[in-house]
């Protein structure tokens, strides 16, 4: 089980702090989203985050979300700047699998985002191809956003995709995850969790990591 605290909420004008106190209280991924502006309403963080994060010695893995379109140009510079793990919207780019493929020639791991109208069916032919499957609850932009009940019904279907391919591919979820509702996004077959707003609004990101954990484990 993977937790993945997205830093859209953390406080930036102390970014690096937040993310080391985020990390010593227990979580495994950094959560980096990327917006443009004109494929989500939002603009947000650019290859220079990342780079300065892994300059100040922060050598956890980064989870980088690309809301971006085109998206195929600035892939290698989040690559150069310190990505482990590349995810792409299939609306972004005229060319999933080719785009996959170079995310992965820059020694990264490759996901692919599904926002909640997006239909899974881009998923037939590129299984071999990829590392993560990002099931989006809310529509991406913003944080703090209220859960869409309906992605319970999309992470079963990815669940049982991913069973039926035998592969190790992960199943994350992203938007309106919190302590209170993330034992229901496990149950339906989540294994990796975003949660922005639940962890960085609260004092305490050691009790919060810990009772998300709790959640888990019940
Ligand atoms: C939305 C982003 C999310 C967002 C999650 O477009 O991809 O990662 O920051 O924030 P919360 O957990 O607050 O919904
Ligand atoms: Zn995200």
């Amino acid at each position: 089980m993977i937790i993945a605290p997205s830093i859209l909420a953390a406080d930036f004008s102390k970014l690096g702090d937040e993310v080391s106190s985020v990390l010593q209280a227990g979580a495994d991924w950094v959560h980096i989203d990327v917006m443009d502006n004109h494929y989500v309403p939002n603009l947000t963080i650019g290859p220079l985050i990342p780079s300065s994060l892994r300059k100040s010695g922060i050598n956890a893995f980064f989870d980088v979300h690309l809301m971006i379109k085109p998206v195929d140009l600035i892939i290698p510079e989040f690559a150069k700047a310190g990505a482990n793990l590349i995810t792409v919207h299939p609306e972004t780019t005229e060319h999933l699998h080719r785009t996959l493929q170079l995310i992965k020639s820059l020694g990264c791991k490759a996901g692919v985002a599904f926002n909640p109208s997006t239909p899974l069916s881009y998923l037939d032919y590129i299984m071999d191809s990829v590392d993560l499957i990002l099931i989006m609850s809310v529509n991406p932009g913003f944080g703090g956003q209220s859960f869409i009940p309906s992605s319970y019904d999309k992470i079963r279907e990815v669940r049982s995709l991913i069973e039926q391919s035998g592969r190790d591919i992960s199943l994350q979820v992203d938007g309106g995850v919190k302590v209170s509702n993330i034992k229901d996004v496990r149950d339906a077959g989540a294994d990796n969790f975003v949660m922005g707003s639940a962890i960085f609004s609260t004092t305490d990101y050691q009790k919060t990591i810990s009772d998300v954990r709790h959640e888990l484990s019940r």
